[in-house]
């Protein structure tokens, strides 16, 4: 990039900010439906952190819509941008030493695939909540299946658009069967050792 000169040798490292903060940075990757959960599990699991003193940030979805990602819709191509843009942003938080807890719909292996490549292979974990079709459109929180189902929502994920179920997730979680408690219970273990190693 012609007359751009990064500073990224000048500045503290990411080890020097982990030291600081007792923790190893990672991105937790919620991928599902709309309505599957993720959200839900990432401010339960943030909760939990929190009190063993780690510290998160959750990037969600209609958040960053409304802000950094104002503008985009859900066309391929702006679903494309939209994650390139948070993986981006989870990058920034991580070479912060800070845990993130993306949810995004991310609907396709390629978009994922291209969020793990920015993100970082070793930082990167997939949790793919797997909460059937048919309960995310039972519960219906937002109202939007019935929209989509009454055709005023276009490239609705599930109901006019794909969804390509991850292939080797770091986790499956499905909601319909299990408590929020019993999924938190299970993320802890299996990635409070890689946030609290070496420390
Ligand atoms: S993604 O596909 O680009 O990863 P993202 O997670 O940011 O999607 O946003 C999904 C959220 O936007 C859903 O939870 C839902 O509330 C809302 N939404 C609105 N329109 C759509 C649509 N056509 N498809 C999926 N989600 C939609």
């Amino acid at each position: 990039m012609e007359n751009i000169h990064p500073i990224f040798d000048r500045m503290e490292s990411r080890s020097d900010k982990e030291r600081l903060l007792g923790q190893h940075g990672i991105v937790v990757w919620f991928t599902g439906l709309s309505g599957s959960g993720k959200s839900t599990l990432a401010i339960a699991l943030e909760r939990e952190l929190s009190a063993r003193g780690i510290l998160c940030r959750i990037l969600d979805g209609d958040n960053v819509r409304c802000g950094i990602n104002a503008g985009l819709g859900f066309t391929e191509a702006d679903r494309r941008e939209n994650i390139r843009r948070v993986a981006e942003v989870c990058r920034l938080f991580v070479d912060t030493g800070i845990v993130v807890l993306a949810c995004f719909v991310s609907p396709t292996r390629e978009l994922r695939r291209m969020a793990r490549e920015i993100v970082g292979e070793q930082e990167f974990r997939e949790v793919y909540v797997a909460t059937p079709l048919a309960e995310c459109e039972r519960r219906d929180v937002k109202g939007l299946y019935a929209k989509a189902r009454r055709g005023e929502i276009r490239d609705f994920t599930g109901i006019s658009a794909p969804f390509e179920e991850p292939e080797h997730p770091a986790l499956r979680l499905d909601t319909s069967g299990r408590s929020v408690e019993e999924c938190v219970a299970q993320m802890l273990q299996a990635l409070l050792p890689q946030i609290k190693s070496e420390h």
